[in-house]
């Protein structure tokens, strides 16, 4: 089985797609960080992130070393990773990886922003997981102030609706919904709520 997940910054794709992995013992890939991990790569050598040629040679370069960094996770890297992500050389030399991961056999659960449409479009679920701007911005400011950060919800705020702006414009894959995607909004939800959404979901649909 095959789960495809997508959807905007914050919403709350990582946690729930790795609950399902452990759920249905199947691998989790989070695409996310083939793009971090790009954006970094690019940072540090000091290559223009506007560079489709120089950028789509990173990627056709990327080890499993390159994911491994610990420095993927915040949001600096999301800001780089949404950068290097509009280009359609950086996006091409990432589709047979990706698509090797989904063919496991037993399946795989990835996530991202174009699983469900460019990756995966015969995906057995396609889960589209979305919430408001607003409930995102908080959920990311309440977890940055938790780990102690200094953080304003205003600029988080005006992030990610830049950053959704940046990913759902851009002319190759932007973040939309598969027609077959099952939409989970959990504004209105929490953890626990979005993960029991979504295993209705998948059970009604394989
Ligand atoms: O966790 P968060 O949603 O903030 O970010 P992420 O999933 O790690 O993705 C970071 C950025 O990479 C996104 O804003 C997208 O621009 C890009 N991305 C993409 O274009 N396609 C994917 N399949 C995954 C990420």
């Amino acid at each position: 089985m095959i789960i495809a997940i997508d959807g905007p910054a914050a919403a709350g794709k990582g946690t729930l797609a790795e609950r399902l992995a452990a759920h249905y013992g199947l691998p989790y890939l989070d695409t996310g960080l083939l793009y971090r991990a790009i954006g970094r790569l690019a940072h540090d050598r000091g290559i223009d992130l506007d560079d489709a040629a120089a950028t789509g040679a990173i990627a056709r370069a990327l080890t499993s070393g390159d994911l491994a960094r610990d420095d993927l996770r915040g949001r600096e890297a999301g800001e780089l990773a949404s950068r290097v992500a509009v280009h359609p050389p950086v996006r091409a030399a990432l589709v047979d990886f990706q698509r090797d991961f989904a063919a496991r056999p037993g399946g795989a659960v990835l996530d991202g922003r174009d699983i469900g449409t460019v990756i995966c479009p015969g995906a057995d679920v396609k889960l589209f997981v979305t919430a408001s701007a607003e409930v995102r911005a908080r959920r990311r400011t309440d977890e940055l102030a938790a780990k102690g950060r200094d953080v304003d919800y205003a600029r988080i705020l005006a992030e990610v609706r830049e950053r959704d702006e940046r990913d759902s414009t851009r002319a190759t894959a932007p973040l939309r919904p598969a027609a077959d995607a099952v939409i989970i909004d959990t504004s209105g939800l929490d953890r626990d709520g979005a993960f029991a959404a979504a295993v209705a979901a998948i059970d009604a649909r394989r």
